[in-house]
């Protein structure tokens, strides 16, 4: 257990500090394989040039491939730290991502090939998708949802989901994805700040070959959120796994039969450009997570042409999968609106990729002939774990792009996605972005970009990235924070109901720039390599955890006097929750009892943050100010292999702890 872990370069990756020196070995450069620029949309530098010549003129080109019902009066209003796109422009996202389609003549076109982690398959055409969502506006308002209400959804990855997005789109409310993995609080909290008034949801979804029960959740959630008036609950999983809960009489209302008696047509509102299309609430460095606010023009400009350009979309030919799930700003950018607003053909997958075995991926990928994948290194590390054997028992030639997001990934992974699973054929694109950008921001062009292993190389046409020293000064060449220096049309436009918070958390550390709460580096080709959080923000499997958020969930429970939480490094996650927990006294120190807090923290928040390990100490390493120092923790916690176990730290580590503390202490 106090085995001091060698650093493998898999968990540099993920790494500040000596992390880079590690990247810099990696020497290898990928060109775009000739039979990939043949085909590619873009095999040049005219969008970099255009952009640069007039990036905000880039981005209205952008916007016009879209339709408007009214054009824009003016691209962007920029009063720092507010952003407006397009102001005065009206238009209307479900629209944009099915009417136009079906009028065109696509309507036989597949939205969707559906697989539900049991097996089941539906798929499902753009006419079939609009009328379904014309259906479910009309549920909506009949339900009392009016133009700018905001609706909540909470749901397992089943094509009723995007229905019940659009939905909300088309009538010009507001919605809220709650990822099915948060907890009943979680749920509550989220529905309580955004007030709304109704929650979509199913019975259950499927998860590794058992129901979770998704409307349990709600019940329990709901006991605390008066706002929510009525429920609407897709039958998923019907009898199996004990059978639904059962529903409330006048609150809750089966999705099928509100469907079924809904009018069928219902014109898509004309809509601002700067209406609020969705809130995704994502965490911060404090306990409270922040209701990410995006709206309409902009960010369907923004997502549609990103997930042209850097996916080589040609809608006519290609199956593009995101294996994320929807509840994630991944799966709203690049499952939904951006793939939908190109009227392309997508993947849709419900459940875990090892069900029934850990070949489902890739058999999905054969049946399907997907083309396009986009996923993030946890998994590929996890695939990695497993072996090549796995996706050796399938053809997957029809691979032409593959893609990441969501962590850095490490050079390694890197090679065995393209050779593995690319076949070495296939450009690799990591792509960096946040909740917060709404689209992609660094990343290469398949057809344009030499690649490096571990690099998300350049800024995107029209973005402006800059890495800068800690005074705010532009760091040419080296390491430092990664900053945007101008507005883009996907941006955030605030966080719910806190102007003041939107500005310090992301406008206030550098002046006129955002900053996106990562470390970057330039190398000397000018390539940037993303470095991770530099700030109290988690990073487990490609999904944001808040320490604040674990800790303030451990202190709530009646053991605890006090809990510090570090991201420790972790080969297949990225980082691992740590939390180091000082009991009150008269508590005993136990493995069950540290069971009993990592299941207590899965419950306040969802089993993302449940924590890897626990490890009591008696006393937390302070400043004299009375601020824990979290960094010291973290190189405990990482010169450890922790195991997926609870863990008592064995005295002497605890000794080092309090030793380290004094001397660090003293120093500062
Ligand atoms: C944080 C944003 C973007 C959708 C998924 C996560 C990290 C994201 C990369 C990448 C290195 C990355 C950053 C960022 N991140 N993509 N390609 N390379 N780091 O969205 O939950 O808002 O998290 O994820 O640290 O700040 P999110």
């Amino acid at each position: 257990m106090t085995d001091i872990a060698e650093e493998t370069p898999e968990q540099a990756g993920g790494e500040t500090g000596a992390a880079i020196e590690a990247l810099y070995l990696e020497e290898r450069r990928f060109d775009p394989p000739p039979s990939f620029r043949e085909q590619a949309l873009v095999t040049d530098r005219s969008l970099y040039e255009q952009a640069e010549a007039d990036w905000v003129g880039f981005w209205e080109a952008q916007a016009r491939e879209l339709d408007w019902f009214e054009p824009w009066e003016k691209a962007l209003e920029w009063e720092l730290p507010f952003a407006k796109w397009f102001v005065g422009g009206k238009l209307n996202v479900s629209h944009n991502c099915l009417d136009r389609h079906v009028a065109a003549g696509l309507g036989s076109r597949i939205a969707y090939y559906f697989e539900g982690e049991p097996g089941d398959r539906r798929t499902i055409t753009y006419a079939d998708l609009l009328a379904d969502v014309q259906r479910f506006a009309n549920v909506l308002q009949s339900l009392g949802v009016r133009r700018g209400d905001r609706v909540g959804i909470y749901m397992p990855m089943i094509p009723e989901l995007p229905v019940a997005m659009l939905a909300c789109a088309r009538i010009g409310a507001a919605h809220s994805v709650v990822f099915g993995g948060f907890s009943p609080d979680a749920l509550r909290d989220r529905m309580n700040d955004a007030e709304a008034r109704v929650l979509v949801t199913a019975d259950g979804g499927w998860r590794r070959g058992s129901v979770v029960h998704l409307k349990g959740n709600v019940d329990a959630a709901l006991t605390e959120a008066p706002c929510v008036e009525h429920v609407v609950v897709v039958r998923r999983t019907g009898d199996e796994g004990g059978g639904p809960a059962p529903m409330v009489p006048g609150r809750d209302h089966w999705w099928h039969e509100l469907m079924a008696a809904a009018e069928p047509s219902c014109d898509a509102a004309h809509l601002d450009s700067e209406e609020l299309l969705y809130l995704l609430y994502t965490s911060g460095t404090t306990a409270k997570p922040k209701g990410i606010m995006h709206t309409t023009g902009g960010y369907l400009t923004h997502v549609a042409s990103t997930h042209r350009y850097v996916f080589d979309l040609h809608p006519e030919r290609d199956v593009y999968w995101c294996a994320a799930d929807i509840g994630w700003v991944t799966g709203h950018s690049y499952i939904v609106y951006g793939p939908l607003a190109n009227g392309a053909t997508s993947v849709l997958y419900e459940g875990t990729p090892d069900f029934p075995d850990k070949d489902r991926w890739w058999s999905i990928i054969e049946r399907y002939g997907v083309t396009t994948l986009y996923c993030a290194p946890t998994a590929i590390r996890t695939f990695m774990k497993w072996g090549s054997e796995y996706p050796g028992r399938h053809d997957l030639s029809s691979l032409k792009l593959l893609g990441s997001v969501g962590e850095p990934i490490n050079p390694e992974a890197w090679m065995w996605y393209q050779e593995h699973i690319g076949g070495g054929r296939c450009p690799v694109v990591d792509t960096w972005w946040q909740t917060e950008t709404g689209g992609i921001m660094i990343s290469p062009l398949p057809g344009v970009t030499t690649c490096k292993p571990g690099s998300a190389t350049f800024a995107l046409p029209g973005i402006g990235a800059e890495v800068v020293d800690d005074a705010g000064r532009p760091v040419e060449r080296g390491g430092g924070y990664l900053t945007l220096t101008r507005p883009w049309p996907g941006m955030l436009r605030g966080i719910y109901g806190d102007p003041e918070r939107y500005r310090d958390t992301y406008w206030s550390r550098f002046e006129g720039r955002y900053f996106a709460g990562d470390g970057a580096k330039v190398d000397d080709d000018g390539y940037l390599w993303l470095l991770g959080r530099v700030d109290d923000v988690m990073n487990v499997s490609g999904h944001r955890v808040s320490t604040a958020e674990v800790e303030s969930a451990l202190v709530d429970h009646p053991a605890v006097a006090e809990a510090a939480v570090v991201g420790a490094r972790d080969d297949t996650t990225g980082q691992a929750v740590v939390a180091f927990v000082t009991l009150k006294s008269g508590e005993e120190k136990s493995t069950e009892r540290g069971e009993a807090l990592r299941g207590h923290v899965a419950a306040r928040i969802g089993p993302i943050a449940r924590p890897k390990a626990v490890i009591f100490t008696d006393e937390l390493p302070k400043t004299r100010s009375g601020k824990i120092m979290r960094r010291l923790l973290k190189d405990v916690a990482d010169g450890r292999d922790l195991g997926d176990t609870t863990t008592l730290a064995d005295p002497a580590v605890v000794e080092e702890i309090r030793k380290l503390a004094e001397t660090r202490a003293t120093e500062e």
